[in-house]
C-alpha cells in the first residue's frame, strides 16, 4: 500500500514538469528567470548591507584576485589582464590625485573614445570616491561648456586628439577655475596639463578603501547624457545601485563566465558602458574593445578575437545584414546577442544569414527606473511580464492620446490601464526599490519625466515615453515612441510599422517614416526618407503595389525623399525631428522627391503639386 502511494507520488512528481509545461510552453524560461531574479535580489541586499556597501569596483578588485592573469580588455593589438588593469587604474588614481587634488566626491568629465585608457580612468576615479562625468566624445563649444559643468565637475580630462575641442572652450573653462589634462606626454598649451607623463611616473601600488569610505549605495556613480529630440543634453544621474541593477543585465540574459564580449558601442553611453563593461566586470569575463562600429569589419573581430557575445542597439543589425554576403557569414564563434532596439524582419533576417545566434532582446533608459528582457527569445518582443518583476517594479500601459501628446483620464481625472492587446504608454511607478534619480541641475526636465495621481490621489510615476503592447501571454512589444506617432485622418499612425513595410519592397535598404504637417489640414500626413539597396533606382510602381495592398491610406507615405544615406542619433537611432521640419518643398530640398497621386502612383515631386497643396487647391 505505501509503496502504491510511494509510486504514485513519485510519478506525480515526474509528470508534473511536463503538466506545467503544457500549460504554459514558457515554464522552464520562466523558473530560470525568476531564480536569476531572486539570486540578484539576495545580492543586492547582501551588498547593500555590507559596511561600507559592497560595490562594481570591489567586484573588479574581487576578479582581480581571483584571476589576476584572466584577459580583461583586448584592444586592437594589445591586451590587459585584470591585474594590469588594476595596477594601471591605481596609477591613474595617484597621479589624479596629486595633481588634480582629487578628494571623495569630486566630479570629474571625461573626454575620450573607446579606448582602455578610458576604462583606467573611470576605475581610478572609483578608487578615490570620485563620479564620473561621461560626456559624449563628439560634442563641441556649447554643448561641451553645458555637459561639462551640469554636473558641477571640476576637472576635465581629455583624450589626446581631442585637444581640438578642448583647446576651443579653454577660455571659458580657465575662467571658471577648471582643471584641464590631456592624455599626452607633454601639453605645451597654457591652462592644459600633461597626464600621461604623470601616469608613467605613479606607483601602481594599492590605493586605500579608507578613500572612499563615504561614498553609499545611492551616491552618484557616474554622469550619462541623454540627448533629448530638443534642447541640450541632459545628465542622467547613475547612482551605485542602479549601476549594479544595470550590470546584472548579462546575467539575465544568460551570459556565462567563459564568454566574450565585443564592446564597440560608445563607452559614454548606458549600453555601452553599463551593460557592456560593468556587466563584464560583474561575469569576470574578457571584453572586446573597439573604437566604433564598423559593419565591414565585425565579423572579422568576431573571428580574431575569438568573440561569443555582442551588444547591438537600434540599426546595428541592419546594417550588418546590409552588408554583402560573404561565403564565412556562418564562420564565428558568436552564441548571443544582447542588446535593443531589433525589428522582427531583421531578427530573422539575421539569424538565418549568420547562423544560430540566440537573441536577447531588452529595453530599458538610462535615467529610466525599469528594465525587461526577452528571456524566452520570442521573436519581436522585448521582454515578458513576469509576477516577481512587477511586485519589485509596479507598471503599466496606460491609454495615451498622441494628438494631445497626454495621457487619457477617466471621469474621475485619473489614468486608464490598457486591456492586452493595446498599445498604451509605460509608466513605472517611482518607489524605494524603483526610485528616479532624475537630471543633475534640472529639476524642470526631471519634474517633466514625472506623472503624478495617476491611478489615486497622490501617487507618482515614471513617463517613459515609450508606447508598448502586451499580447496574451505576456510578451511586451515596442510600438512607438512619443513623437513617433503621428495622426493623420484622425488616425494614429505607428512610423516604425508603416518603414516595415517600405523594407518589404526590393529597393528599400532603409526607410524613416515620419509625418509633416501641410497648411490647412489637421495633424501631419505620412512622409519617408528612403536610402536605396547599391545600384538601384527608387521602384515607383513596386512601392505603390507595396503601400497600396498592405496600408490603409492614411497611413501610406504621402511624399517619399531619397536620401544617400539616413541620419541616426549616437545611439544609432533614426532622427525624424528634422526631416518633419524640412518638409516636402521641392524648392528646398534636393533630394529627389515623389508624390503620391491618387489611383496613380508615385509621380516626381513638382513646383506646381506644392503650390497646389499649399494654397488649398489639392486636398491630401
Ligand atoms: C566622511 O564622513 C565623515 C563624517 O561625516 C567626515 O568626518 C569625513 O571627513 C568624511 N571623509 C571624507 C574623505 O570626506
Ligand atoms: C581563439 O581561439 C583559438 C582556438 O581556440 C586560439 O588558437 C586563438 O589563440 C584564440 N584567439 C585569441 C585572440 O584568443
Amino acid at each position: 500500500m505505501i509503496a502504491l502511494i510511494l509510486y504514485t507520488a513519485l510519478t506525480g512528481l515526474a509528470i508534473l514538469p511536463l503538466l506545467l509545461y503544457l500549460r504554459n510552453p514558457y515554464f522552464f524560461q520562466d523558473l530560470r528567470y525568476t531564480i536569476s531574479m531572486i539570486q540578484i535580489g539576495v545580492w543586492m541586499s547582501k551588498f547593500k548591507k555590507q559596511k561600507p556597501f559592497y560595490s562594481i569596483l570591489d567586484r573588479f578588485l574581487d576578479q582581480v584576485a581571483r584571476q589576476p592573469h584572466k584577459k580583461f580588455i583586448l584592444f586592437e593589438e594589445s591586451s590587459y589582464t585584470y591585474s594590469e588593469a588594476d595596477k594601471e587604474s591605481s596609477k591613474v588614481a595617484r597621479a589624479l590625485s596629486s595633481y588634480a587634488q582629487l578628494k571623495e566626491g569630486d566630479t570629474v568629465a571625461l573626454f575620450l573614445g573607446n579606448e582602455p585608457q578610458f576604462v583606467w580612468i573611470w576605475l581610478a576615479l572609483t578608487k578615490l570616491g570620485c563620479t564620473a562625468s561621461l560626456l559624449n566624445s563628439n560634442i563641441r563649444s556649447k554643448s561641451l561648456l553645458h555637459c561639462f559643468s551640469c554636473c558641477e565637475a571640476k576637472v576635465l580630462v581629455a583624450g589626446a586628439d581631442q585637444r581640438g575641442a578642448v583647446e576651443e572652450v579653454l577660455p571659458t573653462l580657465s575662467q571658471q577655475g577648471a582643471r584641464v589634462f590631456i592624455l599626452s606626454e607633454d601639453s605645451g598649451v597654457e591652462g592644459i596639463e600633461s597626464l600621461s607623463d604623470k601616469i608613467r611616473q605613479a606607483s601602481d601600488q594599492p590605493l586605500s578603501p579608507q578613500l572612499r569610505a563615504n561614498v553609499t549605495m545611492k551616491s552618484p556613480a557616474l554622469y550619462i547624457y541623454t540627448s533629448g529630440t530638443t534642447g541640450l543634453p541632459k545628465a542622467a544621474i547613475i547612482n551605485h545601485e542602479r549601476l549594479w541593477m544595470a550590470s546584472f543585465v548579462q546575467s539575465l540574459a544568460a551570459v556565462r563566465s567563459d564568454d566574450i564580449i565585443y564592446v564597440y558601442l560608445p563607452l559614454y553611453h548606458s549600453s555601452g558602458f553599463l551593460m557592456g563593461l560593468c556587466g563584464a566586470i560583474e561575469k569576470g569575463i574578457t571584453v572586446v574593445l573597439r573604437r566604433k562600429f564598423s559593419a565591414s569589419h565585425f565579423w572579422n573581430d568576431c573571428r580574431k578575437y575569438n568573440v561569443t557575445v555582442f551588444q547591438y542597439i537600434g540599426e546595428i543589425l541592419r546594417y550588418l545584414c546590409n552588408t554583402p554576403k560573404r561565403d564565412n557569414d556562418r564562420d564565428h564563434k558568436v552564441r548571443l546577442a544582447v542588446g535593443n532596439g531589433i525589428r522582427a524582419d531583421i531578427w530573422a533576417d539575421f539569424v538565418q544569414r549568420f547562423g544560430d545566434v540566440s537573441i536577447c532582446e531588452c529595453y530599458g533608459a538610462t535615467e529610466g527606473n525599469i528594465g525587461f528582457v526577452n528571456y524566452c527569445g520570442k521573436v519581436g518582443a522585448l521582454g515578458k511580464e513576469h509576477f516577481l518583476h512587477k511586485m519589485g517594479c509596479p507598471y503599466a500601459l496606460i491609454r495615451y492620446d498622441t494628438e494631445e501628446e497626454e495621457p487619457v483620464k477617466d471621469s474621475r481625472g485619473f489614468c486608464i490601464e490598457v486591456p492586452r492587446g493595446e498599445t498604451g504608454l509605460l509608466v513605472t511607478k517611482i518607489g524605494e526599490r524603483t526610485p528616479f534619480t532624475g537630471y543633475a541641475k534640472n529639476n524642470q526636465q526631471t519634474e517633466k519625466k514625472k506623472l503624478r495621481d495617476v491611478f489615486v490621489k497622490g501617487d507618482l510615476y515614471f513617463n517613459s515615453g515609450d508606447l508598448l503592447k502586451m499580447d496574451n501571454e505576456g510578451f511586451i512589444f515596442f510600438q512607438d515612441r512619443i513623437g513617433d506617432t503621428f495622426r493623420w485622418k484622425g488616425e494614429n499612425v505607428a512610423t516604425t510599422e508603416v518603414a516595415d513595410h517600405l523594407l518589404m519592397v526590393d529597393c528599400v535598404e532603409e526607410a524613416n517614416v515620419y509625418g509633416v504637417k501641410v497648411p490647412g489640414h489637421e495633424g501631419r500626413i505620412g512622409m519617408a526618407a528612403l536610402k536605396l539597396k547599391e545600384n538601384m533606382d527608387f521602384d515607383d510602381k513596386a512601392a505603390y503595389q507595396h503601400v497600396k495592398n498592405y496600408l490603409p491610406s492614411y497611413a501610406r507615405p504621402r511624399f517619399i525623399r531619397v536620401q544617400e544615406a539616413l541620419v541616426v542619433t549616437g545611439t544609432f537611432k533614426q532622427m525624424k525631428a528634422k526631416l518633419a521640419e524640412e518638409g516636402f518643398n521641392p524648392a528646398v530640398i534636393r533630394d529627389p522627391l515623389f508624390y503620391l497621386e491618387d489611383n496613380k502612383g508615385y509621380v516626381p515631386m513638382t513646383q506646381e503639386i506644392f503650390s497646389s497643396i499649399a494654397e488649398g487647391r489639392l486636398r491630401l
